[in-house]
């Protein structure tokens, strides 16, 4: 069997150092047939030398474009606008299957190029489930941003900007040091528990010190009831983590926060899952994402910052707080899929990724030749 060629291109969005294939899946492609070519990526968590380490190629930084053309070009994010053709095979999340801006123009460079999207974002198993998603490094570390809202607000501060961090110990460690040794005492209410993000946001408060009984873990059955929910109103950190996929009642309100008054004890909420400008997002009392430099955005109650403070984090790109973690647990979810690329042709998870691309192709095609 010829061996299969796998290129990891670096990535060029601004702060992202998670990479699609860490040394680890690396090392375990090489050995199962792959002939990995690693772009040198000074951005990346891990250094060029690790992968050297295992046996990848380094290659120039940014060089993919001069691959072979039958070498598939692994990467995370998308790509940096243009409208050069794509004729090679990528394997990404490329956010452009719902309609999202400039879907048409991303799907167009592949059309023009004759390449190949496989979607990241759209590897699933037999049940549709993802085959990997970096959900639980998501609750984790937005965990931890609530947190750490909540002891900047103790001290009656602003929790200032946000760095991705070493490894997951170090998070820890911070976020228990902030708290002034431990978190014992914090009380929390995590919904959509039993999910990817909720487990991970039950972990770091696990981790931090939280009592068992202090972390409430909720999910389908608990909000069964309708909200809004007192619950909520009780805990001093709300994080939330359901995949909202039918409308619902709300969990939380300006008016319901208002009828509080200050016997209210929630001061941070986090919303992992960040559904800010979904008409029934069911956290209505913001309307931004938040960002690693302003992490937190003030409730507002009357229109003026509700009293005792209350926040929001609503970062949408949590994971990448724990680069080299999230990239490890993404990667070796991805493994088993990656290591059936050479038979992608006959291989499920990869024929039915790519029927939906093509499905999105043909979509895009009609779509810009009406523009013209
Ligand atoms: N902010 C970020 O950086 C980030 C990163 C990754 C994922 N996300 C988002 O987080 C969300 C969750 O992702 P996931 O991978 O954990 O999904 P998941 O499917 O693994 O888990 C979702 C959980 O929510 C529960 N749930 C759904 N509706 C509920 C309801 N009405 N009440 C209570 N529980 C409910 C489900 O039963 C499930 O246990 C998604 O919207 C995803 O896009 C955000």
């Amino acid at each position: 069997m010829p061996r299969q060629p796998l290129w990891l291109r670096c990535e060029k969005k601004e702060f992202e150092r998670r990479a699609a294939l860490t040394p680890t899946t690396a090392k375990k492609l090489i050995d199962a047939g792959f002939d990995i070519y690693v772009e040198r990526d000074p951005q990346r968590i891990f250094d060029d030398e690790e992968y050297e380490k295992v046996g990848c190629t380094l290659v120039e930084h940014n060089s993919w474009p001069s691959a072979p053309v039958t070498t598939p070009i692994i990467g995370l994010k998308e790509l940096p606008a243009s409208s050069d053709p794509l004729p090679h095979t990528h394997i990404q999340f490329a956010h452009c299957y719902k309609n999202q801006a400039g879907w048409a123009s991303v799907l167009g460079r592949f059309a023009r190029g004759g390449g190949t999207l496989y979607d990241l974002e759209f590897l699933t198993d037999e049940s549709g489930r993802r085959v990997a998603a970096f959900g639980y490094h998501a609750g984790f570390a937005g965990a931890a941003a609530g947190a750490l809202a909540l002891a900047a607000q103790k001290g009656g501060k602003k929790l200032g900007r946000l760095e991705p961090y070493e490894n997951e110990a170090a998070m820890v460690a911070d976020v228990k040091e902030k708290l002034g040794g431990s978190g014992k005492g914090v009380k929390a209410l995590v919904i959509g528990a039993l999910g990817r993000c909720g487990r991970g946001a039950v972990d770091l408060l696990r981790k931090v010190g939280l009592d068992e009984d202090d972390i409430l873990k909720w999910d389908m059955a608990e909000t069964a009831k309708g909200g809004p929910f007192q619950e909520i109103l009780d805990v001093d950190i709300f994080v939330n983590c359901i995949y909202l996929s039918s409308p619902i009642p709300p969990f939380l309100t300006e008016e319901f926060i208002q009828a509080a008054g200050p016997s209210r004890r929630v001061a941070c909420v986090v919303d992992v899952s960040c559904d800010t400008t979904n008409p029934h997002n069911p956290i209505p009392i913001y309307s931004i994402n938040t960002t690693f430099s302003e992490p937190t955005v003030d409730v507002l109650v009357g229109g003026t910052p509700a009293n005792p403070p209350l926040t929001v984090v609503s970062i949408d790109h949590l994971p990448t707080l724990l680069p080299r973690e999230a990239s490890e647990q993404f990667s070796s979810d991805l493994l088993p899929s990656l290591l059936q690329l050479p038979q992608r042709d006959t291989a499920r998870v990869w024929t039915d990724a790519k029927k939906l691309f093509q499905e999105k192709l043909a979509l895009a095609v009609e779509a810009e030749s009406t523009a013209q």
